[in-house]
Protein backbone atom coordinates (compact mmCIF):
# COMPACT_ATOMS: atom_id res chain seq x y z
CA UNK A 1 0.00 0.00 0.00
CA UNK A 2 1.39 3.26 -1.08
CA UNK A 3 2.73 5.00 2.10
CA UNK A 4 0.62 8.45 2.12
CA UNK A 5 -2.64 6.18 2.36
CA UNK A 6 -1.32 4.35 5.54
CA UNK A 7 -0.57 7.69 6.97
CA UNK A 8 -3.93 8.99 5.90
CA UNK A 9 -5.78 5.70 7.16
CA UNK A 10 -3.72 6.23 10.73
CA UNK A 11 -5.06 9.72 10.82
CA UNK A 12 -8.63 8.74 10.64
CA UNK A 13 -8.35 6.06 13.13
CA UNK A 14 -6.52 8.48 15.68
CA UNK A 15 -8.93 11.17 15.23
CA UNK A 16 -12.25 8.06 15.64
CA UNK A 17 -10.06 6.81 18.63
CA UNK A 18 -10.11 10.66 20.35
CA UNK A 19 -13.53 10.95 19.42
CA UNK A 20 -14.77 7.49 21.32
CA UNK A 21 -12.22 9.24 24.44
CA UNK A 22 -13.88 12.22 24.35
CA UNK A 23 -17.29 10.62 24.60
CA UNK A 24 -16.69 8.28 27.22
CA UNK A 25 -14.94 10.84 28.90
CA UNK A 26 -17.56 14.36 29.14
CA UNK A 27 -20.59 11.86 29.23
CA UNK A 28 -22.61 12.02 32.17
CA UNK A 29 -22.73 8.49 33.72
CA UNK A 30 -26.67 8.83 33.87
CA UNK A 31 -27.01 9.94 30.27
CA UNK A 32 -29.75 7.69 28.92
CA UNK A 33 -29.94 5.55 32.23
CA UNK A 34 -33.57 6.24 32.01
CA UNK A 35 -34.22 6.00 28.33
CA UNK A 36 -34.32 8.55 24.98
CA UNK A 37 -37.60 10.59 26.42
CA UNK A 38 -37.64 12.00 29.95
CA UNK A 39 -40.75 10.63 30.37
CA UNK A 40 -39.82 6.64 30.13
CA UNK A 41 -38.32 7.66 33.61
CA UNK A 42 -41.43 8.53 35.47
CA UNK A 43 -42.24 5.59 36.79
CA UNK A 44 -38.80 3.84 37.84
CA UNK A 45 -38.12 7.44 39.50
CA UNK A 46 -41.16 7.01 41.33
CA UNK A 47 -40.18 3.41 42.77
CA UNK A 48 -37.30 4.54 44.12
CA UNK A 49 -37.07 4.27 47.81
CA UNK A 50 -36.16 7.93 49.40
CA UNK A 51 -33.02 9.23 50.43
CA UNK A 52 -33.42 10.89 53.69
CA UNK A 53 -34.60 8.42 55.92
CA UNK A 54 -35.35 10.74 59.18
CA UNK A 55 -33.24 10.41 62.25
CA UNK A 56 -35.10 7.80 63.89
CA UNK A 57 -34.07 4.89 61.15
CA UNK A 58 -30.26 5.52 63.23
CA UNK A 59 -32.00 4.62 66.55
CA UNK A 60 -31.45 0.79 66.15
CA UNK A 61 -27.87 1.01 65.51
CA UNK A 62 -26.61 4.21 66.71
CA UNK A 63 -29.20 4.83 69.84
CA UNK A 64 -26.23 6.21 72.06
CA UNK A 65 -25.59 9.16 69.76
CA UNK A 66 -29.54 9.68 69.57
CA UNK A 67 -30.06 9.73 72.92
CA UNK A 68 -27.67 12.45 73.52
CA UNK A 69 -28.74 14.38 70.23
CA UNK A 70 -32.55 14.39 70.95
CA UNK A 71 -32.18 15.36 74.28
CA UNK A 72 -30.09 18.32 73.59
CA UNK A 73 -30.33 21.51 71.36
CA UNK A 74 -29.03 20.43 67.72
CA UNK A 75 -32.47 18.29 67.42
CA UNK A 76 -33.97 20.55 64.74
CA UNK A 77 -30.76 19.79 62.99
CA UNK A 78 -31.31 16.08 61.82
CA UNK A 79 -28.42 13.37 61.67
CA UNK A 80 -28.82 14.08 57.59
CA UNK A 81 -27.97 17.26 57.39
CA UNK A 82 -24.36 16.52 58.45
CA UNK A 83 -23.60 13.51 57.61
CA UNK A 84 -25.87 12.92 54.32
CA UNK A 85 -28.06 10.83 52.91
CA UNK A 86 -28.35 7.49 54.39
CA UNK A 87 -30.54 5.94 52.16
CA UNK A 88 -28.48 2.87 51.23
CA UNK A 89 -26.51 2.96 54.76
CA UNK A 90 -25.34 0.42 56.00
CA UNK A 91 -26.52 -2.09 53.49
CA UNK A 92 -24.89 -2.29 50.26
CA UNK A 93 -21.19 -1.21 51.67
CA UNK A 94 -22.36 2.61 51.41
CA UNK A 95 -20.62 4.48 54.70
CA UNK A 96 -21.93 7.62 55.85
CA UNK A 97 -19.42 10.30 56.01
CA UNK A 98 -18.09 11.99 59.33
CA UNK A 99 -17.82 15.20 58.40
CA UNK A 100 -13.95 15.76 57.99
CA UNK A 101 -13.95 19.39 58.28
CA UNK A 102 -16.16 21.02 60.84
CA UNK A 103 -15.70 24.88 60.63
CA UNK A 104 -16.92 24.40 57.10
CA UNK A 105 -19.84 22.39 58.33
CA UNK A 106 -20.66 24.49 61.54
CA UNK A 107 -19.93 27.96 60.16
CA UNK A 108 -22.97 27.17 57.32
CA UNK A 109 -25.28 28.22 60.12
CA UNK A 110 -23.43 29.67 62.78
CA UNK A 111 -21.04 32.13 61.44
CA UNK A 112 -21.90 35.86 62.19
CA UNK A 113 -23.57 37.93 59.05
CA UNK A 114 -25.00 40.76 58.67
CA UNK A 115 -28.95 40.33 58.87
CA UNK A 116 -29.01 36.75 59.74
CA UNK A 117 -31.84 36.69 62.53
CA UNK A 118 -30.39 36.44 66.00
CA UNK A 119 -32.52 33.56 66.81
CA UNK A 120 -29.82 31.35 65.11
CA UNK A 121 -26.85 31.28 67.93
CA UNK A 122 -24.04 33.24 65.97
CA UNK A 123 -20.15 33.71 66.54
CA UNK A 124 -17.48 35.93 64.68
CA UNK A 125 -14.96 32.74 63.77
CA UNK A 126 -11.52 34.36 63.92
CA UNK A 127 -12.19 35.48 67.79
CA UNK A 128 -14.68 32.86 68.69
CA UNK A 129 -12.26 29.64 67.41
CA UNK A 130 -9.37 30.62 65.86
CA UNK A 131 -7.70 28.08 63.73
CA UNK A 132 -9.29 25.11 65.73
CA UNK A 133 -11.76 22.77 64.76
CA UNK A 134 -15.09 23.15 66.32
CA UNK A 135 -15.98 20.58 67.86
CA UNK A 136 -12.75 20.48 69.78
CA UNK A 137 -14.76 21.98 72.27
CA UNK A 138 -18.41 21.46 70.87
CA UNK A 139 -20.05 17.46 70.88
CA UNK A 140 -21.76 18.05 67.69
CA UNK A 141 -24.22 16.08 68.58
CA UNK A 142 -25.03 18.12 71.96
CA UNK A 143 -23.60 21.47 71.21
CA UNK A 144 -23.97 23.50 74.11
CA UNK A 145 -21.43 24.65 76.36
CA UNK A 146 -22.68 26.46 79.15
CA UNK A 147 -22.88 23.73 81.61
CA UNK A 148 -25.41 22.18 84.20
CA UNK A 149 -24.71 24.65 87.36
CA UNK A 150 -25.68 22.24 90.22
CA UNK A 151 -27.58 24.39 93.12
CA UNK A 152 -25.21 25.01 96.43
CA UNK A 153 -27.40 25.06 99.30
CA UNK A 154 -24.67 23.41 102.15
CA UNK A 155 -23.98 24.54 105.49
CA UNK A 156 -20.27 25.45 106.17
CA UNK A 157 -19.79 25.58 110.05
CA UNK A 158 -22.40 22.74 111.38
CA UNK A 159 -22.29 19.68 107.93
CA UNK A 160 -18.93 20.79 105.78
CA UNK A 161 -15.98 21.53 108.17
CA UNK A 162 -16.97 18.16 110.56
CA UNK A 163 -17.45 15.53 107.51
CA UNK A 164 -14.22 16.70 106.15
CA UNK A 165 -12.07 15.22 108.66
CA UNK A 166 -12.67 11.96 107.21
CA UNK A 167 -11.23 13.59 103.66
CA UNK A 168 -8.23 14.82 105.13
CA UNK A 169 -6.34 11.81 104.89
CA UNK A 170 -5.66 12.30 101.56
CA UNK A 171 -6.88 15.94 100.84
CA UNK A 172 -4.70 17.46 103.34
CA UNK A 173 -6.19 19.77 106.49
CA UNK A 174 -6.96 22.36 104.69
CA UNK A 175 -7.82 20.35 101.51
CA UNK A 176 -4.41 21.54 99.69
CA UNK A 177 -3.10 17.81 99.17
CA UNK A 178 0.12 16.62 100.60
CA UNK A 179 1.18 14.78 97.70
CA UNK A 180 1.14 15.62 93.80
CA UNK A 181 -1.18 13.09 92.74
CA UNK A 182 -4.10 13.80 94.85
CA UNK A 183 -6.19 17.05 93.78
CA UNK A 184 -6.27 20.35 95.85
CA UNK A 185 -9.87 21.06 96.83
CA UNK A 186 -9.54 24.53 98.84
CA UNK A 187 -11.35 26.91 96.90
CA UNK A 188 -12.53 24.59 93.94
CA UNK A 189 -16.07 25.70 92.46
CA UNK A 190 -19.03 24.31 94.75
CA UNK A 191 -21.17 23.69 91.78
CA UNK A 192 -18.29 22.28 90.28
CA UNK A 193 -17.77 19.91 93.67
CA UNK A 194 -21.40 18.74 93.69
CA UNK A 195 -21.29 17.53 90.22
CA UNK A 196 -18.10 15.50 90.56
CA UNK A 197 -19.03 14.46 94.08
CA UNK A 198 -22.36 13.20 92.66
CA UNK A 199 -20.86 11.54 89.83
CA UNK A 200 -18.65 9.69 91.71
CA UNK A 201 -21.47 8.57 94.09
CA UNK A 202 -23.94 7.60 91.36
CA UNK A 203 -20.87 5.52 89.58
CA UNK A 204 -20.87 7.99 86.61
CA UNK A 205 -16.80 8.38 87.72
CA UNK A 206 -15.01 6.09 89.37
CA UNK A 207 -11.51 5.96 90.90
CA UNK A 208 -10.41 3.29 93.62
CA UNK A 209 -9.71 5.47 96.33
CA UNK A 210 -12.82 7.92 95.72
CA UNK A 211 -15.69 5.75 94.60
CA UNK A 212 -15.83 3.84 98.12
CA UNK A 213 -15.37 7.93 100.07
CA UNK A 214 -18.46 9.12 97.89
CA UNK A 215 -21.24 6.26 98.46
CA UNK A 216 -21.01 6.98 101.95
CA UNK A 217 -21.83 10.35 101.11
CA UNK A 218 -25.77 11.75 101.07
CA UNK A 219 -27.12 14.50 99.21
CA UNK A 220 -27.19 17.03 101.94
CA UNK A 221 -23.23 15.90 103.06
CA UNK A 222 -22.28 16.30 99.47
CA UNK A 223 -23.52 20.13 99.24
CA UNK A 224 -22.13 20.91 103.00
CA UNK A 225 -18.57 19.48 101.62
CA UNK A 226 -19.24 21.75 98.49
CA UNK A 227 -19.88 24.95 99.98
CA UNK A 228 -17.30 24.32 103.02
CA UNK A 229 -14.59 23.68 99.97
CA UNK A 230 -15.22 26.41 98.25
CA UNK A 231 -14.82 28.69 100.85
CA UNK A 232 -11.33 27.60 102.24
CA UNK A 233 -8.35 29.80 100.93
CA UNK A 234 -6.67 28.14 97.54
CA UNK A 235 -2.98 29.24 98.30
CA UNK A 236 -0.62 25.96 98.64
CA UNK A 237 2.95 26.03 99.18
CA UNK A 238 5.11 25.16 95.83
CA UNK A 239 4.81 21.42 94.95
CA UNK A 240 8.05 19.35 93.31
CA UNK A 241 9.37 20.90 90.30
CA UNK A 242 7.00 19.53 87.62
CA UNK A 243 8.40 17.43 84.57
CA UNK A 244 6.88 19.21 81.35
CA UNK A 245 7.95 22.58 80.07
CA UNK A 246 5.51 25.30 81.56
CA UNK A 247 6.58 28.17 79.00
CA UNK A 248 5.61 25.27 76.12
CA UNK A 249 2.65 24.45 78.17
CA UNK A 250 1.50 28.12 78.02
CA UNK A 251 1.13 28.36 73.83
CA UNK A 252 -0.72 25.30 74.21
CA UNK A 253 -3.08 26.57 77.35
CA UNK A 254 -4.75 29.22 74.48
CA UNK A 255 -6.14 26.15 73.47
CA UNK A 256 -8.17 25.81 77.07
CA UNK A 257 -8.68 29.51 77.79
CA UNK A 258 -12.14 29.68 76.30
CA UNK A 259 -13.42 27.54 79.42
CA UNK A 260 -10.76 27.69 81.71
CA UNK A 261 -9.50 30.86 81.82
CA UNK A 262 -6.42 32.45 80.83
CA UNK A 263 -4.20 30.92 83.53
CA UNK A 264 -6.78 28.26 84.69
CA UNK A 265 -9.21 30.22 86.59
CA UNK A 266 -12.62 29.58 84.90
CA UNK A 267 -15.67 31.65 84.74
CA UNK A 268 -18.15 29.46 84.73
CA UNK A 269 -19.23 28.07 88.08
CA UNK A 270 -19.70 24.40 86.76
CA UNK A 271 -16.28 23.79 85.58
CA UNK A 272 -13.42 23.09 87.61
CA UNK A 273 -10.45 25.56 87.59
CA UNK A 274 -7.47 24.50 87.50
CA UNK A 275 -4.60 26.57 88.22
CA UNK A 276 -2.38 26.21 90.85
CA UNK A 277 -3.56 22.08 90.74
CA UNK A 278 -1.08 19.27 91.04
CA UNK A 279 1.02 18.74 88.70
CA UNK A 280 0.81 14.70 88.43
CA UNK A 281 -3.09 15.18 89.13
CA UNK A 282 -3.77 17.10 86.12
CA UNK A 283 -1.15 15.10 83.80
CA UNK A 284 -3.35 12.32 84.76
CA UNK A 285 -6.29 13.43 84.70
CA UNK A 286 -5.63 14.38 80.79
CA UNK A 287 -4.90 11.06 80.21
CA UNK A 288 -7.72 9.61 81.43
CA UNK A 289 -9.65 12.03 79.91
CA UNK A 290 -7.52 10.77 76.51
CA UNK A 291 -8.00 6.98 76.98
CA UNK A 292 -12.19 7.49 77.53
CA UNK A 293 -11.62 6.49 81.46
CA UNK A 294 -13.08 9.88 82.65
CA UNK A 295 -16.06 10.98 80.60
CA UNK A 296 -17.09 14.28 79.40
CA UNK A 297 -18.13 15.26 76.21
CA UNK A 298 -16.18 18.66 76.52
CA UNK A 299 -12.73 17.50 77.68
CA UNK A 300 -13.03 14.22 75.27
CA UNK A 301 -12.77 16.42 72.21
CA UNK A 302 -9.66 17.91 73.66
CA UNK A 303 -7.86 16.00 75.18
CA UNK A 304 -7.86 13.33 72.20
CA UNK A 305 -5.28 15.38 70.10
CA UNK A 306 -2.78 15.77 73.02
CA UNK A 307 0.68 13.62 73.09
CA UNK A 308 2.57 12.56 76.38
CA UNK A 309 4.66 15.77 75.66
CA UNK A 310 1.65 18.11 75.52
CA UNK A 311 0.06 17.10 78.73
CA UNK A 312 3.20 17.46 80.55
CA UNK A 313 3.65 20.89 79.77
CA UNK A 314 0.30 21.79 79.89
CA UNK A 315 0.79 20.39 83.69
CA UNK A 316 3.96 21.81 84.15
CA UNK A 317 2.25 25.67 83.47
CA UNK A 318 -1.35 24.90 85.05
CA UNK A 319 0.64 23.80 88.17
CA UNK A 320 2.63 27.08 88.53
CA UNK A 321 -0.26 29.51 88.38
CA UNK A 322 -1.20 31.45 90.57
CA UNK A 323 -4.52 29.74 92.00
CA UNK A 324 -5.96 33.44 92.06
CA UNK A 325 -6.72 35.83 94.35
CA UNK A 326 -8.71 35.38 97.43
CA UNK A 327 -11.03 33.20 96.94
CA UNK A 328 -14.08 35.64 97.51
CA UNK A 329 -13.44 37.69 94.19
CA UNK A 330 -12.89 34.25 92.38
CA UNK A 331 -16.33 33.07 93.77
CA UNK A 332 -17.98 32.73 89.93
CA UNK A 333 -21.51 31.83 91.76
C1 LIG B 1 -28.81 -1.14 60.60
C2 LIG B 1 -27.85 -0.45 61.43
C3 LIG B 1 -27.53 1.02 61.12
C4 LIG B 1 -28.41 2.05 60.90
C5 LIG B 1 -29.93 2.00 60.85
C6 LIG B 1 -27.59 3.24 60.77
N1 LIG B 1 -26.26 2.94 60.88
FE1 LIG B 1 -24.70 4.20 60.81
N2 LIG B 1 -23.38 2.67 60.96
C7 LIG B 1 -23.73 1.34 61.14
C8 LIG B 1 -22.53 0.54 61.17
C9 LIG B 1 -22.48 -0.98 61.35
C10 LIG B 1 -21.44 1.43 61.02
C11 LIG B 1 -19.96 1.10 60.99
C12 LIG B 1 -19.57 0.55 59.64
C13 LIG B 1 -19.35 1.60 58.64
O1 LIG B 1 -18.51 2.48 58.88
O2 LIG B 1 -20.02 1.55 57.58
C14 LIG B 1 -22.02 2.75 60.88
C15 LIG B 1 -21.28 3.92 60.71
C16 LIG B 1 -21.82 5.20 60.70
C17 LIG B 1 -21.04 6.42 60.63
C18 LIG B 1 -19.55 6.50 60.47
C19 LIG B 1 -18.86 6.15 61.77
C20 LIG B 1 -17.40 5.95 61.57
O3 LIG B 1 -16.74 5.85 62.60
O4 LIG B 1 -16.93 5.87 60.41
C21 LIG B 1 -21.92 7.45 60.67
C22 LIG B 1 -21.59 8.93 60.62
C23 LIG B 1 -23.24 6.89 60.77
N3 LIG B 1 -23.13 5.51 60.78
C24 LIG B 1 -24.39 7.64 60.82
C25 LIG B 1 -25.66 7.10 60.74
C26 LIG B 1 -26.86 7.89 60.66
C27 LIG B 1 -26.91 9.41 60.66
C28 LIG B 1 -27.91 7.03 60.58
C29 LIG B 1 -29.39 7.37 60.48
C30 LIG B 1 -29.79 8.27 59.41
C31 LIG B 1 -27.37 5.68 60.61
N4 LIG B 1 -26.00 5.78 60.70
C32 LIG B 1 -28.11 4.52 60.56
C33 LIG B 1 -25.01 0.85 61.28
C34 LIG B 1 -26.17 1.58 61.10
C1 LIG C 1 -24.47 19.43 63.48
C2 LIG C 1 -24.02 18.34 62.67
C3 LIG C 1 -24.28 16.90 63.13
C4 LIG C 1 -25.48 16.33 63.43
C5 LIG C 1 -26.87 17.00 63.45
C6 LIG C 1 -25.22 14.95 63.73
N1 LIG C 1 -23.88 14.71 63.63
FE1 LIG C 1 -22.95 12.91 63.93
N2 LIG C 1 -21.11 13.83 63.75
C7 LIG C 1 -20.92 15.14 63.38
C8 LIG C 1 -19.49 15.42 63.40
C9 LIG C 1 -18.85 16.77 63.07
C10 LIG C 1 -18.85 14.22 63.79
C11 LIG C 1 -17.36 14.02 64.01
C12 LIG C 1 -17.10 14.27 65.49
C13 LIG C 1 -15.66 14.45 65.84
O1 LIG C 1 -14.81 14.46 64.95
O2 LIG C 1 -15.42 14.54 67.05
C14 LIG C 1 -19.90 13.23 63.97
C15 LIG C 1 -19.69 11.90 64.33
C16 LIG C 1 -20.66 10.91 64.29
C17 LIG C 1 -20.44 9.48 64.40
C18 LIG C 1 -19.12 8.75 64.44
C19 LIG C 1 -18.17 9.12 65.49
C20 LIG C 1 -18.69 9.01 66.89
O3 LIG C 1 -18.54 9.99 67.62
O4 LIG C 1 -19.24 7.97 67.25
C21 LIG C 1 -21.66 8.86 64.39
C22 LIG C 1 -21.93 7.37 64.49
C23 LIG C 1 -22.65 9.90 64.26
N3 LIG C 1 -22.02 11.13 64.20
C24 LIG C 1 -24.01 9.67 64.20
C25 LIG C 1 -24.99 10.67 64.23
C26 LIG C 1 -26.42 10.42 64.40
C27 LIG C 1 -27.05 9.06 64.55
C28 LIG C 1 -27.01 11.64 64.39
C29 LIG C 1 -28.48 11.98 64.61
C30 LIG C 1 -29.11 11.43 65.78
C31 LIG C 1 -25.98 12.66 64.19
N4 LIG C 1 -24.76 12.02 64.10
C32 LIG C 1 -26.19 14.01 64.07
C33 LIG C 1 -21.90 16.07 63.07
C34 LIG C 1 -23.25 15.88 63.27
C1 LIG D 1 -28.06 23.31 59.57
C2 LIG D 1 -27.68 24.35 60.49
C3 LIG D 1 -26.72 24.00 61.61
C4 LIG D 1 -25.49 23.40 61.52
C5 LIG D 1 -24.80 22.81 60.28
C6 LIG D 1 -24.91 23.45 62.86
N1 LIG D 1 -25.80 24.04 63.73
FE1 LIG D 1 -25.47 24.47 65.68
N2 LIG D 1 -27.39 25.09 65.91
C7 LIG D 1 -28.28 25.25 64.86
C8 LIG D 1 -29.53 25.75 65.40
C9 LIG D 1 -30.78 26.04 64.58
C10 LIG D 1 -29.35 25.89 66.80
C11 LIG D 1 -30.34 26.43 67.82
C12 LIG D 1 -31.18 25.32 68.35
C13 LIG D 1 -32.12 25.90 69.40
O1 LIG D 1 -33.15 26.42 69.03
O2 LIG D 1 -31.75 25.82 70.57
C14 LIG D 1 -27.98 25.48 67.08
C15 LIG D 1 -27.40 25.52 68.33
C16 LIG D 1 -26.03 25.41 68.54
C17 LIG D 1 -25.34 25.73 69.76
C18 LIG D 1 -25.98 26.14 71.07
C19 LIG D 1 -26.04 27.61 71.20
C20 LIG D 1 -26.68 28.00 72.51
O3 LIG D 1 -25.96 28.47 73.37
O4 LIG D 1 -27.89 27.80 72.62
C21 LIG D 1 -24.00 25.53 69.56
C22 LIG D 1 -22.89 25.75 70.54
C23 LIG D 1 -23.86 25.04 68.21
N3 LIG D 1 -25.11 24.98 67.61
C24 LIG D 1 -22.66 24.66 67.64
C25 LIG D 1 -22.54 24.02 66.41
C26 LIG D 1 -21.36 23.36 65.93
C27 LIG D 1 -20.07 23.27 66.70
C28 LIG D 1 -21.64 22.86 64.69
C29 LIG D 1 -20.75 22.05 63.79
C30 LIG D 1 -20.36 20.73 64.27
C31 LIG D 1 -23.01 23.23 64.38
N4 LIG D 1 -23.52 23.91 65.45
C32 LIG D 1 -23.66 22.96 63.18
C33 LIG D 1 -28.04 25.00 63.53
C34 LIG D 1 -26.91 24.39 63.01
C1 LIG E 1 -11.79 26.85 72.46
C2 LIG E 1 -13.06 26.22 72.51
C3 LIG E 1 -14.08 26.56 71.43
C4 LIG E 1 -13.97 26.37 70.06
C5 LIG E 1 -12.79 25.84 69.26
C6 LIG E 1 -15.24 26.76 69.50
N1 LIG E 1 -16.09 27.18 70.52
FE1 LIG E 1 -18.00 27.79 70.30
N2 LIG E 1 -18.12 28.19 72.30
C7 LIG E 1 -17.12 27.95 73.22
C8 LIG E 1 -17.57 28.35 74.54
C9 LIG E 1 -16.78 28.27 75.85
C10 LIG E 1 -18.89 28.86 74.38
C11 LIG E 1 -19.83 29.42 75.44
C12 LIG E 1 -19.64 30.89 75.40
C13 LIG E 1 -20.14 31.58 76.63
O1 LIG E 1 -20.98 31.01 77.31
O2 LIG E 1 -19.65 32.69 76.83
C14 LIG E 1 -19.21 28.74 72.95
C15 LIG E 1 -20.41 29.14 72.38
C16 LIG E 1 -20.75 28.94 71.03
C17 LIG E 1 -22.03 29.27 70.43
C18 LIG E 1 -23.20 29.88 71.16
C19 LIG E 1 -23.07 31.37 71.10
C20 LIG E 1 -24.30 32.06 71.63
O3 LIG E 1 -24.40 33.25 71.36
O4 LIG E 1 -25.11 31.43 72.32
C21 LIG E 1 -21.96 28.94 69.11
C22 LIG E 1 -23.05 29.11 68.06
C23 LIG E 1 -20.64 28.41 68.88
N3 LIG E 1 -19.93 28.42 70.06
C24 LIG E 1 -20.20 27.96 67.64
C25 LIG E 1 -18.90 27.58 67.37
C26 LIG E 1 -18.41 27.29 66.03
C27 LIG E 1 -19.22 27.39 64.77
C28 LIG E 1 -17.09 26.95 66.17
C29 LIG E 1 -16.10 26.60 65.06
C30 LIG E 1 -15.88 27.64 64.06
C31 LIG E 1 -16.76 27.01 67.61
N4 LIG E 1 -17.89 27.40 68.28
C32 LIG E 1 -15.53 26.72 68.15
C33 LIG E 1 -15.89 27.39 72.97
C34 LIG E 1 -15.40 27.07 71.70
C1 LIG F 1 -7.91 7.43 100.29
C2 LIG F 1 -7.68 8.77 99.84
C3 LIG F 1 -8.87 9.68 99.67
C4 LIG F 1 -9.84 10.00 100.60
C5 LIG F 1 -9.95 9.52 102.02
C6 LIG F 1 -10.70 10.97 99.96
N1 LIG F 1 -10.28 11.21 98.68
FE1 LIG F 1 -11.13 12.49 97.36
N2 LIG F 1 -9.78 11.95 95.95
C7 LIG F 1 -8.76 11.03 96.12
C8 LIG F 1 -8.09 10.82 94.86
C9 LIG F 1 -6.92 9.89 94.60
C10 LIG F 1 -8.75 11.64 93.90
C11 LIG F 1 -8.44 11.77 92.41
C12 LIG F 1 -9.24 10.71 91.71
C13 LIG F 1 -9.09 10.70 90.23
O1 LIG F 1 -7.99 10.90 89.72
O2 LIG F 1 -10.11 10.45 89.56
C14 LIG F 1 -9.79 12.35 94.63
C15 LIG F 1 -10.66 13.28 94.04
C16 LIG F 1 -11.61 14.00 94.75
C17 LIG F 1 -12.44 15.03 94.17
C18 LIG F 1 -12.41 15.52 92.71
C19 LIG F 1 -11.46 16.70 92.61
C20 LIG F 1 -11.41 17.33 91.26
O3 LIG F 1 -10.77 18.37 91.15
O4 LIG F 1 -12.01 16.81 90.33
C21 LIG F 1 -13.25 15.50 95.16
C22 LIG F 1 -14.27 16.62 95.06
C23 LIG F 1 -12.93 14.75 96.36
N3 LIG F 1 -11.93 13.84 96.07
C24 LIG F 1 -13.56 14.93 97.59
C25 LIG F 1 -13.36 14.11 98.68
C26 LIG F 1 -14.16 14.16 99.88
C27 LIG F 1 -15.30 15.14 100.10
C28 LIG F 1 -13.67 13.20 100.71
C29 LIG F 1 -14.19 12.85 102.08
C30 LIG F 1 -15.56 12.46 102.17
C31 LIG F 1 -12.57 12.55 100.04
N4 LIG F 1 -12.43 13.11 98.80
C32 LIG F 1 -11.80 11.56 100.58
C33 LIG F 1 -8.42 10.41 97.30
C34 LIG F 1 -9.17 10.44 98.46
C1 LIG G 1 -15.13 23.30 75.96
C2 LIG G 1 -14.70 23.60 77.30
C3 LIG G 1 -13.36 23.04 77.74
C4 LIG G 1 -12.14 23.17 77.13
C5 LIG G 1 -11.81 23.85 75.80
C6 LIG G 1 -11.17 22.55 78.01
N1 LIG G 1 -11.81 22.06 79.11
FE1 LIG G 1 -10.92 21.05 80.62
N2 LIG G 1 -12.73 20.75 81.50
C7 LIG G 1 -13.94 21.19 81.00
C8 LIG G 1 -15.01 20.65 81.82
C9 LIG G 1 -16.49 20.90 81.59
C10 LIG G 1 -14.40 19.88 82.84
C11 LIG G 1 -15.11 19.09 83.94
C12 LIG G 1 -15.25 17.69 83.45
C13 LIG G 1 -15.95 16.75 84.40
O1 LIG G 1 -16.91 17.17 85.02
O2 LIG G 1 -15.53 15.58 84.47
C14 LIG G 1 -12.96 19.97 82.61
C15 LIG G 1 -12.01 19.34 83.40
C16 LIG G 1 -10.65 19.45 83.23
C17 LIG G 1 -9.66 18.90 84.12
C18 LIG G 1 -9.93 18.12 85.41
C19 LIG G 1 -9.97 19.07 86.57
C20 LIG G 1 -10.18 18.41 87.90
O3 LIG G 1 -10.17 19.13 88.89
O4 LIG G 1 -10.35 17.19 87.96
C21 LIG G 1 -8.43 19.23 83.62
C22 LIG G 1 -7.08 18.89 84.20
C23 LIG G 1 -8.66 19.99 82.40
N3 LIG G 1 -10.02 20.11 82.19
C24 LIG G 1 -7.65 20.50 81.60
C25 LIG G 1 -7.88 21.10 80.37
C26 LIG G 1 -6.83 21.46 79.45
C27 LIG G 1 -5.33 21.30 79.72
C28 LIG G 1 -7.42 22.00 78.35
C29 LIG G 1 -6.78 22.49 77.07
C30 LIG G 1 -5.87 21.59 76.41
C31 LIG G 1 -8.86 21.98 78.59
N4 LIG G 1 -9.08 21.42 79.82
C32 LIG G 1 -9.81 22.48 77.72
C33 LIG G 1 -14.12 22.00 79.90
C34 LIG G 1 -13.14 22.33 78.98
Amino acid sequence: MPKHIVRLLMLIGGALALGLAAKWYFTDPSFYRYGFYRADSVAEIAAQGPAFKTARYCESCHAERLAQWSAANHKTVTCETCHGAAQDHPQKKAKLPIPADAVKLCTLCHEAIAGRPRAQPQVVVAQHAGAQQCVACHNPHAPKLAGVVAKVSGDVAAGGKKHAASCASCHGANAISPNDTWPNLAGQNAAYLVRILAAYKSGAQTDVMMSPMAKTLSDAEIQDLAAYYAGLSCKAPPGAPAAGDAAAGKLLAKNCAGCHGETGVTRNAAWPHIAGQKSVYLANTLKAFRAGLRKDPMMAGVARGLSDADIANLAAFYAAQSCGPATETRKTQ
